[in-house]
C-alpha cells in the first residue's frame, strides 16, 4: 500500500498591521512553530488554536492546497499560495492574503496588498532576536474574522478620515517594528506593541475583558496587543505580549487560567513529505 503524503503548514502571528493591511497598508508578520498537517487520506493534526488569530484556517487552506498542487517532489509555492488565497476568500470574504502568504513562505514577511491582483511581499531576516515576546490566548472570539473585517469597514464608511488616520499611524508602528527587527540592538518593541494596541482599541476591535487583561499585564511591567482580527463581545483571540520576566508572566497566565506560548518566530513555510 502506498504511504500517504503529508503537508505541513505553520500558523502565524501578525506583529503589526492587522486590519489596516486589508486597506493596502503594510504588515509585518511571522510564521510560528505551531503547525497543522493534513495527509492525503484527509487526516488532520493541528497544534494551532482554532479561530484565535494564529492562522489556523490559513494553515489548513495552505496545507490542503499543497496536497492538490504537489507534482513529484516539486512544490510550486506560488500556485499553493494563490489556491489557498481563493479558499480563504470563500471563508473570509475580503482577506488581505497575509495569512496564507506567510503560511506558504514561512519566515518573516513585510506584506502589502496593492490590489486584488498585486500582492507584494518580501522575506526579511531579523538581526534582532526579538526576545521576550510571548503569546497569550484570551480565547476564541464570538465574532468571525469576516465579521470583524466588516465591523471595521462600517466604521470606515462612517468616518473615512478618522479611520484612515488610525491606519496611517498603524503603518508608522509597523515600519518602526520593521526597523526594530532589522537593527541589532533594538529596544522599542514594548512601546511599539503598546502603541499598536491603543490604535487597535481606537478601531474598536478589542473587547472590554481583553482591554482589562492588557492593562493588568502593563501594570506588572509588560505590554501587549491583539494579534489578528480581535473580538468585541467576548474574547479577542491571541495577544502578543512583551515581558522581560518569563517566570512572572507564566505565573500570571497560570493564575489567570490563560494559555501562554513561548512561540518560535520565523519558522519554515509549507512542506510536503
Ligand atoms: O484571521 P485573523 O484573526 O488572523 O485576522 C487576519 C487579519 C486581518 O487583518 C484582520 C484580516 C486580513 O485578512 O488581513
Amino acid at each position: 500500500m502506498q504511504k500517504p503524503i503529508t503537508a505541513s503548514a505553520p500558523g502565524k502571528i501578525i506583529l503589526s498591521g492587522e486590519h489596516s493591511v486589508v486597506y493596502g497598508y503594510p504588515a509585518l508578520i511571522s510564521a510560528i512553530n505551531l503547525r497543522l498537517s493534513i495527509d492525503s487520506k484527509g487526516g488532520i493534526l493541528s497544534r494551532i488554536p482554532i479561530g484565535c488569530g494564529m492562522g489556523s484556517s490559513a494553515a489548513l487552506a495552505v496545507a490542503s492546497s499543497a496536497l492538490k498542487v504537489i507534482k513529484g517532489s516539486g512544490l510550486n509555492l506560488e500556485k499553493v499560495n494563490s489556491l489557498a488565497y481563493e479558499l480563504e476568500k470563500k471563508q473570509h470574504g475580503n482577506p488581505s492574503g497575509v495569512d496564507n502568504t506567510v503560511s506558504t513562505y514561512g519566515g518573516f514577511l513585510w506584506y502589502r496588498k496593492e490590489s486584488e491582483s498585486l500582492k507584494l511581499f518580501k522575506s526579511i531576516r531579523p538581526k534582532n532576536r526579538l526576545d521576550n515576546l510571548y503569546v497569550i490566548n484570551t480565547g476564541r472570539p464570538l465574532e468571525s474574522t469576516a465579521e470583524m473585517v466588516a465591523f471595521v469597514n462600517s466604521g470606515y464608511k462612517k468616518n473615512k478620515a478618522k479611520i484612515e488616520s488610525v491606519f496611517k499611524s498603524i503603518e508608522q508602528v509597523a515600519r518602526a517594528f520593521l526597523n526594530e527587527a532589522l537593527s541589532k540592538n533594538g529596544s522599542s518593541a514594548p512601546d511599539l506593541i503598546k502603541e499598536n494596541e491603543s490604535l487597535l482599541e481606537s478601531l474598536g476591535v478589542v473587547s472590554e475583558s481583553t482591554i482589562g487583561l492588557i492593562r493588568r499585564i502593563e501594570k506588572f511591567g509588560g505590554s501587549a496587543k491583539v494579534c489578528g482580527a480581535g473580538g468585541i463581545k467576548g474574547n479577542s483571540g491571541v495577544i502578543l505580549v512583551f515581558h522581560k520576566d518569563k517566570e512572572k508572566l507564566f505565573k500570571f497566565a497560570k493564575t489567570s487560567n490563560l494559555e501562554v506560548f513561548a512561540v518560535k518566530f520565523g519558522t519554515k513555510g509549507v512542506y510536503v513529505k
